[in-house]
């Protein structure tokens, strides 16, 4: 591997200066995304067909010197894979034909066989890592069983998601049953990846944050559990780095660092040293920039990822990146500034703990 700065950090070793990648670093903020969508037709199109999931992952790597790519998918890509009809409105986002809406639903839910449907992403996976050339790792990824829940009981995306919580308070025994197929299912997904080439796993939580303790241990951070489990104890993915990005779970932090998983990801409303301190050393932390910042004037930019690297302080394990996705309307000036900007800033902050 050319650059190694991700995996080192990961494993809590030392760098000479801090990794970073953008959630959302390949999408519509970048115009050259843009035309190769507009060829493809649709955002589905382009996600299923692996030559042009390739082109698209690669696009921001070729504008900043981001130290790890990530796979060009959806999360929703498993809900799809169960036969719900996965579209996308522009401007609206994502939609499913079906949704799920009782318990004979779940029941009668057809098994997904997801190396035979989603195998568009395992060829994606490796036609990338052919194109990368060991330049910079590869994260593979999948969406978490809670947040696809959520989606699949809504039918698209909400902003309370009550019709996920009611199925859950209701219909507990079948909100399990269909958790416990969803984890089942990621855990192939991932399994599949990581045989592709994969060399890095995350796990997407999105909704972690909507559920009261109680309801996020048994319904969220206990399927976290089962796949980060499932993933260690197979030969194929047991020795890759696994990320679990729970949205919004910041006061269960501690139990999150105790999952065997080997990174945490953090949205920006938690201080990434109180989030170290919650986290005792147990795992390297992800994050967490405020993707606001990226509205800011570069100056201002500038002196935010610094107070960030400062607050993250020189300790090993941590790879900068954002506390949630790019926006379509952000600058890719400014996403440049941020690489900048934390590659220059950390590296001096490492020279001059050196000399002290
Ligand atoms: O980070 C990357 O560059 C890799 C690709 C990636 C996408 N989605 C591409 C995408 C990843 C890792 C995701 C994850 C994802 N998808 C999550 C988890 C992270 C998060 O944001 O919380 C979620 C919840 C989804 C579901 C999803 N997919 C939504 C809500 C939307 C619509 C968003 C919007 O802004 O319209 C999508 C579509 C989507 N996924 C786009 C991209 C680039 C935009 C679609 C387009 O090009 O029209």
């Amino acid at each position: 591997m050319k650059n190694d700065r991700f995996l080192r950090a990961l494993a809590r070793q030392p760098v000479d200066r801090v990794p970073v990648w953008l959630m959302r670093q390949a999408g519509r903020y970048l115009p050259e995304y843009r035309a190769t969508r507009e060829r493809a037709g649709s955002f589905l199109a382009l996600a299923k067909n692996p030559e042009f999931a390739c082109e698209v992952t690669l696009q921001p790597l070729a504008r900043f010197p981001l130290d790890a790519a990530i796979l060009f998918s959806d999360i929703l890509t498993i809900p799809d894979a169960f036969g719900l009809g996965l579209h996308f409105i522009d401007g609206e986002g994502p939609r499913f034909a079906r949704r799920i809406e009782s318990a004979s639903d779940v029941a009668n839910l057809p098994e997904a066989n997801v190396v035979e449907a989603l195998s568009y992403v395992s060829d994606a996976v490796s036609l990338i890592r052919k194109e990368l050339n060991d330049s910079v790792p590869l994260i593979g990824f999948s969406g978490a069983p809670w947040t696809l829940f959520c989606y699949m009981l809504e039918g698209g995306g909400s902003t309370h998601y009550h019709r996920a919580k009611r199925f859950m308070l209701d219909e507990a025994k079948a909100a399990h049953q269909l958790l416990n197929k969803l984890a089942d299912a990621v855990i192939e997904y991932l399994i599949m990846q990581a045989k592709a080439g994969a060399q890095v796993l995350m796990l997407f939580d999105s909704w972690a944050g909507l559920l009261a303790a109680p309801h996020y241990f048994e319904f969220c951070e206990r399927y976290l559990r089962k796949i980060v489990h499932a993933i260690k104890a197979d030969p194929a993915s047991a020795n890759l780095p696994l990320i679990v990005f729970a949205k919004g779970a910041n006061l269960h932090l501690e139990s999150l660092s105790m999952l065997g998983c080997d990174a945490l990801g953090l949205d920006w409303t938690v201080p990434i040293g109180e989030a170290r301190k919650l986290t005792g050393g147990r795992v390297a932390l992800q994050g967490n920039l405020d993707p606001a910042v990226l509205y800011a004037a570069p100056d201002q930019i500038r002196s935010e990822v610094a107070l960030l690297l400062e607050e993250a302080t020189t300790a090993p394990g941590h790879i900068f990146n954002l506390g949630h996705g790019m926006n379509p309307d952000m600058l890719p000036e400014h996403a440049a500034v941020v690489v900048d900007a934390v590659h220059s800033y950390s590296a001096a902050q490492r020279a001059r703990t050196s000399l002290a």
